[in-house]
């Protein structure tokens, strides 16, 4: 069971770094899909703009070769040939003049207009300027922007005010790719369309939170960005704390752009300072040295982290004494994201040595495997008396929406679509990215005055044996990593 499709308007959208690995991978065959599912009108124009010197067939073949390979489908599939009808491309000199009246030229009058800026975030000023400089974008139009946004709060600042120089916020749309998964929506629904959870979503009943992204590929083939950026500035500041944020938020009350951004805005502004004590840092490594960490990142001397595990804490009346505990990892033991919330036990037992109840916990699950499971305490069945047993309520979102994976929309897909719609509620507002690295600042600033190294985990395993401890500490364990 997947939703109507319904027509978005006639749009013109500009991909600046066409020829790049997001547009090659993401971009293009996304908006293939969407043209397949019938949202994408037939007079759709999408223009590739980059520096290579090609015309638009040749730009047709080399989108034809990505979405062949990425979106799965055959070069003579039928809609391929109708999609592609709808690609131009014009090279382009960011910081030159050349290619831009031609650009404009592209461009048609009463089509909403979108520019994706899939290039290095050094590059925004320059085409922002120049889109605005030679009349191509306007008030209406809207501009789409990548992480990494910025590295630092400074950085991310003097971003958003390249931008604003040029489009007012409601046209800038900044993707956190997490944000259009179908199941981190449905964080939101689960808790705000229905009444059983949300009288019990705080701190009273609410043990702790553990909210885990581990993936069990390397860093090889990207070392040299992700070693200047590591698990922090890679996972945590934009994916974790979105997921952290939907979890934590009061209710908005609407579901509408500023009010769900603004509930998530107070989250982050409301997270304490990280202690020293509460962060775990690891690095992957491999018996005999090859495929560990320094070797992909070909860095020998690398301290970057490729695994964080952090406990925070949200300083708020909903929140106050109940710990969220993210971990986030590459080369780990499964692929798997999931939010475990654990309940606390209930007060007090009547069912004196028939067993203790266990707490309650409520694990969603985001991928793969998308669903939600509710342990729940039972009798045991037989005649043995009062015993009890916890059991799991599981549901598949597959299974119970008769949706194979397939059905579901890739992230980009979504937003893209979003875009086009001019909707920004699953994009991030630029106090949002500010306020997410004025946190994240002082807790890398520290780790780089600190000349620790990384604890080494096995490639393969649950992360170090530090991150249990910090969970031991506080008598409480991680969920195991399973797939
Ligand atoms: C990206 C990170 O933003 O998200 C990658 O840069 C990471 O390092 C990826 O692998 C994870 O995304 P997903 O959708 O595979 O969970």
């Amino acid at each position: 069971m997947v939703s109507r499709v319904i027509p978005v308007d006639d749009f013109d959208i500009v991909i600046f770094g066409a020829t790049g690995d997001l547009a090659h991978r993401k971009i293009l065959p996304g908006l293939f899909r969407r043209f397949v599912a019938g949202q994408i009108p037939a007079t759709a124009r999408i223009i590739g703009a980059a520096r290579t010197e090609q015309d638009d067939d040749g730009f047709r073949a080399e989108a034809a070769s990505a979405i062949a390979e990425f979106a799965g489908v055959k070069k003579n599939d039928p809609h391929l040939a109708q999609f592609l009808e709808l690609l131009g491309y014009t090279a382009i000199d960011a910081k030159g003049e050349g290619g831009w009246n031609a650009l404009k030229s592209r461009m048609r009058e009463g089509a909403v207009h979108a520019f994706y800026l899939s290039v290095a975030p050094s590059l925004f000023g320059d085409i922002a300027e120049r889109l605005a400089g030679h009349g191509i974008a306007d008030d209406n139009s809207r501009v789409v922007v990548e992480k990494p946004f910025g590295r630092d709060l400074a950085s991310a600042r003097a971003l958003n005010q390249v931008l604003a120089r040029h489009f007012d916020e409601h046209q800038v749309y900044r993707i956190d790719h997490y944000l259009g998964k179908e199941t981190v929506q449905n964080l939101m629904a689960v808790r705000f369309a229905n009444i059983l959870f949300e009288p019990l979503w705080n701190a009273q009943h609410v043990d702790h939170v553990q909210i885990t992204v581990a993936e069990t590929v390397g860093v090889a083939g990207r070392g040299s960005y992700y070693d200047k950026s590591g698990a922090i500035r890679d996972m945590v500041q934009n994916h974790m704390m979105q997921l952290l944020c939907l979890i934590a938020m009061e209710p908005p009350y609407h579901f509408d752009p500023d009010a769900v951004r603004d509930e998530k805005l107070k989250v982050i502004r409301a997270l304490e300072p990280l202690k020293p004590e509460d962060i775990v840092r690891g690095q992957y490594h491999a018996e005999g040295g090859d495929g560990s960490y320094l070797d992909d990142a070909e860095n020998p001397d690398s301290r970057t982290e490729s695994y964080v595990a952090m406990k925070v804490r949200i300083s708020n009346w909903r929140w106050q004494g109940t710990p969220f505990y993210l971990r986030t990892g590459k080369k780990l033991r499964a692929r798997t994201s999931e939010i475990a919330i654990t309940f606390k036990e209930p007060p007090h037992s009547i069912f004196d040595d028939s067993g203790v109840p266990k707490a309650n916990e409520l694990v969603i699950r985001l991928q793969p495997n998308e669903g939600m499971n509710l342990k729940v305490m039972i009798k045991e069945p037989g005649p043995g008396g009062m015993r009890l047993v916890q059991v799991p309520l599981d549901m598949s979102f597959a299974v119970a929406l008769g949706a194979d994976g397939a059905d579901m929309p890739d992230a980009y897909e979504r937003l893209i679509m979003d875009v086009i719609r001019g909707n920004q509620t699953l994009f991030m507002r630029g106090d949002e990215v500010e306020a997410a690295w004025a946190w994240t600042d002082p807790i890398i600033e520290a780790w780089e005055d600190s000349k620790r190294r990384p604890e080494p985990y096995d490639s393969g395993s649950s992360g170090p044996e530090e991150a249990l401890r910090l969970m031991h500490r506080d008598n409480r364990r991680w969920r195991e990593l399973r797939a």
